[in-house]
């Protein structure tokens, strides 16, 4: 069960608002060198490439599904297989974009200096990631992990919220960024539609790893849990819908002339 990129588009719509929201905030008019980092199906990609047209735009992602799908939606586009932690672009680059993909990596300490010294100086980083760690879409997460057989296997897979509060990206990045420096949060209330909406929402990201670390009937059965215990966080409204709350982090930082 690795990443599976229609999964994760189901909910398109609804991720591609706070990619947008990112992309509208980068004011760069003719950048030549642009990378997607985590690029997953491309679709936000395809966006960079949109707005500027003449760049060459580089998505840059490890999972051979989502790039297998990018490639094919998006043939004018560069994809390129590597690992984020280690990546690092041939020449500096004009524009640095990450949509939903770098919570996924640790030390963030190293990794936002690293990335924006990849930068040519006023080349722009800019990023989002979610930040809805303390929600219950994410903390009945490691109820359900506990509260079954599955334990023993799924437990050492839970990890500590990995993004920090805003003013720790501020104090990390000012040091080499330009005074414009802007970091926000915004949190979005998702009008969904379906049964269990939230479970299949995380079912395209969070839940990725330990799904892919259970065999049936388990990966099921734990499915099933997790649902039960998300019902009474986001009970189903009279009209059929259900309200999903989703706090996003968002950094825009220009690297010091
Ligand atoms: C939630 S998806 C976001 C995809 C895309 N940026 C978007 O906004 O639609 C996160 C992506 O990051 C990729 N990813 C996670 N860790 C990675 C790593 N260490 N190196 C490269 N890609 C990674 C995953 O494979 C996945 O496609």
């Amino acid at each position: 069960m690795p990443w599976d990129p229609a999964q994760y588009l189901r909910f398109a719509g609804h991720r591609l608002r706070a990619a947008v929201d990112l992309l509208n905030r980068i004011d760069a008019d003719a950048p030549e060198h642009v990378y997607d980092l985590g690029s997953g199906a491309g679709n936000v990609t395809a966006l960079l490439k949109q707005r500027w047209p003449k760049a060459e735009v580089t998505g840059v992602e490890n999972s051979g599904p989502m790039l297998e799908r990018a490639a094919a939606s998006h043939p004018e586009i560069d994809w390129q297989r590597a690992d984020l932690a280690t990546w690092t672009p041939p020449q500096p680059a004009d524009v640095i974009y990450s949509n939903a993909a770098l919570h996924w990596l640790g030390d963030h300490s190293r990794l936002f200096p690293r990335l924006l010294a990849q930068l040519r100086p006023g080349g722009t980083l800019a990023v989002q990631m979610p930040r809805n760690f303390d929600a219950p879409s994410h903390t009945k997460i490691a109820e359900a992990v506990r509260s079954g057989p599955w334990r023993i296997r799924l437990e050492p897979l839970l990890r500590p919220p990995p993004v920090r509060e805003p003013a720790y990206y501020l104090d990390l990045l000012r040091p080499e960024a330009d005074e414009d420096l802007d970091i926000w949060e915004t949190a979005y209330l998702h009008v969904l539609q379906g049964p269990a909406p939230v479970k299949e929402w995380t079912k395209g990201t969070s839940l990725v790893p330990l799904l892919e670390a259970l065999e049936e009937p388990e990966r099921t059965q734990f499915e099933e849990r997790y649902s039960d215990l998300l019902e009474e966080a986001y009970p189903r409204r009279p009209d059929g819908s259900t309200l999903f709350p989703f706090r996003r982090l968002f950094i825009v930082a220009r690297r010091r002339i």
